[in-house]
């Protein structure tokens, strides 16, 4: 039976039909092969049909290679495979383009706050001023968590990792949030998204909050998305968080450049767990788990490590050296923060960020913080040395970010949460996409075993 959710329903009696899905997006037929790619094998050959898509390299389709082939295709990390079909997010790497719904991410990112942007992703374009009304509204009544989850929050010891709690507490959300179980309904994924997006930022402040003993701080529904979640981190019962337009609209900044970067670990991983037909809260608790990694999600934690540790051995003058041990072959030492898996010109993020940060730190005078002068050093040399000239590696979105949100007054071990919560509208996107997909089948990926053939059991007694 459908119950109503609690602070919804105390307000306007029950959930309204959600303006989502105002333009059509999944459930579109795939597009017709435009070319026919010939594999030869033993002597026989195959017709593959090729797709060309309306961005990026085409297509071949091997769905049938197995039943008419007898073989596998090998590709591990995915590095030459498309998964699905996909409308959302467009990169090219070698131009330094990242696209939403078709917006460069410099234009949303100057024009467009962060709900505009959730909205976007998930109904496929921007809202007008009524859509962008009533979106807020639904999503900031929506904020508060069930009472209960503070003490299964209470579960956890205090220094666990706050994305250890936020993956458990996500995934509890399946257990808050029960009163929609049947996710071929349009309406039930609907509810669970905007749930998914309003109450984040509660979760992430609560984790935190947890973390250093402080009592957790109720949203305010009357500041924006991401005033409230920096009143719910910063904020106590005997100190009001003064709001500055400039941090906040630093951090949503924020928001909007990890929105959504295509099929990346954390994005598949969510697609493969929510193709079995899962909970989405279990799905996106997956997705979470994955982005923790130091190769996805853990890169900014990392990089203002490695900028502390420079600091703590001597600073400026030391660059020099760290440098050389960094282009050592036989050290494992990497400059974090440089060089990116598919942006080999420059990633447009990073920009976006880098002018983010002179803002943050002019308006909180920091200009002459030694960690960031460190930085800008570090940038400088590295961006005239021939190895990372020669090797396309220049400064990604983290070489920045984290410099900023410690300005902002985030401790290092949230930022992935930060980065959990922003990627959170772009993995419930990507599953909504999924789920109504005519072409949507569970994910099961095949092998190459190279494992012993069938043989028998020994007796114990013989056994080596
Ligand atoms: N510092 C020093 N050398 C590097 C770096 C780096 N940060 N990145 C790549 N290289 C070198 C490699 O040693 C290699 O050199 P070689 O050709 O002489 O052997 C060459 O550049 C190519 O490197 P690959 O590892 O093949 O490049 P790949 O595209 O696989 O790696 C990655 C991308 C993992 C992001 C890498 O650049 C890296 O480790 N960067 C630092 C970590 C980081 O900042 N990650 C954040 C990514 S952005 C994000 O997730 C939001």
């Amino acid at each position: 039976m459908r119950r109503p959710d609690p602070p919804f329903a105390h307000r306007y009696g029950t959930w309204p039909a959600l303006a989502l899905g105002r333009v059509s997006i999944g459930g579109s037929k795939m597009a017709e092969p435009t070319k026919t790619a010939t594999l030869s094998l033993d002597g026989k050959s195959y017709d593959l049909p090729v797709y060309s898509p309306t961005l990026g390299p085409d297509v071949v389709d091997i769905r049938k290679l197995y039943d008419q082939a007898d073989v596998f295709t090998f590709d591990p990390g995915f590095t030459s495979t498309a998964a699905c079909e996909s409308a959302i997010t467009f990169i090219d790497g070698d131009k330094g383009e990242l696209l939403y719904r078709g917006y460069p991410i410099e234009d949303l990112a100057n024009n467009c706050d962060f709900l505009e942007v959730c909205f976007l992703l998930i109904n496929g374009d921007l809202p007008n001023a009524t859509e962008k009304k009533d979106f807020e509204n639904m999503v900031m009544h929506h904020t508060m968590v069930h009472e209960q989850m503070q003490f299964f929050l209470r579960g956890f010891r205090r220094d666990a990792h706050p994305m250890s709690v936020l993956t458990g507490l996500v995934g509890a959300m399946a257990a808050f949030y029960h009163d929609e179980i049947d996710y071929s309904e349009p309406h039930a994924r609907e509810v669970a998204q905007i749930r998914l997006i309003a109450k984040m930022p509660t979760l992430v402040a609560m984790a935190y909050k947890y973390s250093v003993g402080q009592p957790f701080i109720y949203p305010d529904n009357s500041l924006s998305y991401t005033a409230n979640f920096m009143r719910m981190m910063f904020a106590t019962p005997c100190e009001e968080y003064k709001v500055n337009p400039v941090l906040v609209r630093a951090l949503d900044r924020i928001f909007t450049l990890h929105a959504d970067h295509e099929q990346n670990a954390s994005t598949s991983t969510v697609r493969l767990c929510g193709s079995s037909g899962t909970n989405p809260f279990a799905a996106i608790s997956a997705g979470i788990a994955c982005l923790w990694g130091p190769a996805h999600g853990g890169a900014n934690e990392a990089c203002l490590q490695m900028l502390n540790e420079i600091q703590a051995n001597g600073g400026v003058d030391k660059i020099h050296e760290f440098i050389a041990q960094v282009k050592d072959k036989n050290s494992s030492v990497r400059l974090m923060g440089f060089g990116h898996r598919v942006y080999k010109n420059f990633d447009p993020r990073a920009k976006l960020m880098r002018e983010t940060c002179y803002e943050v730190l002019s308006e909180l005078g920091l200009q002459d913080d030694p960690l960031f002068k460190l930085a800008m050093t570090l940038e400088k040399i590295a961006l005239e040395d021939e190895y990372f000239v020669s090797r396309k590696l220049y400064p990604n979105v983290d070489f920045y970010s984290g410099i900023v949100q410690r300005a902002l007054g985030i401790p290092t071990e949230m930022f992935t949460c930060i980065f959990a919560l922003a990627r959170t509208v772009g993995w419930i996107a990507q599953w909504e996409e999924m789920i109504t997909d005519p072409e949507y089948k569970i994910g099961r990926p095949r092998q190459l075993y190279v494992g012993e053939t069938t043989r028998k059991v020994p007796n114990i007694s013989v056994r080596k």
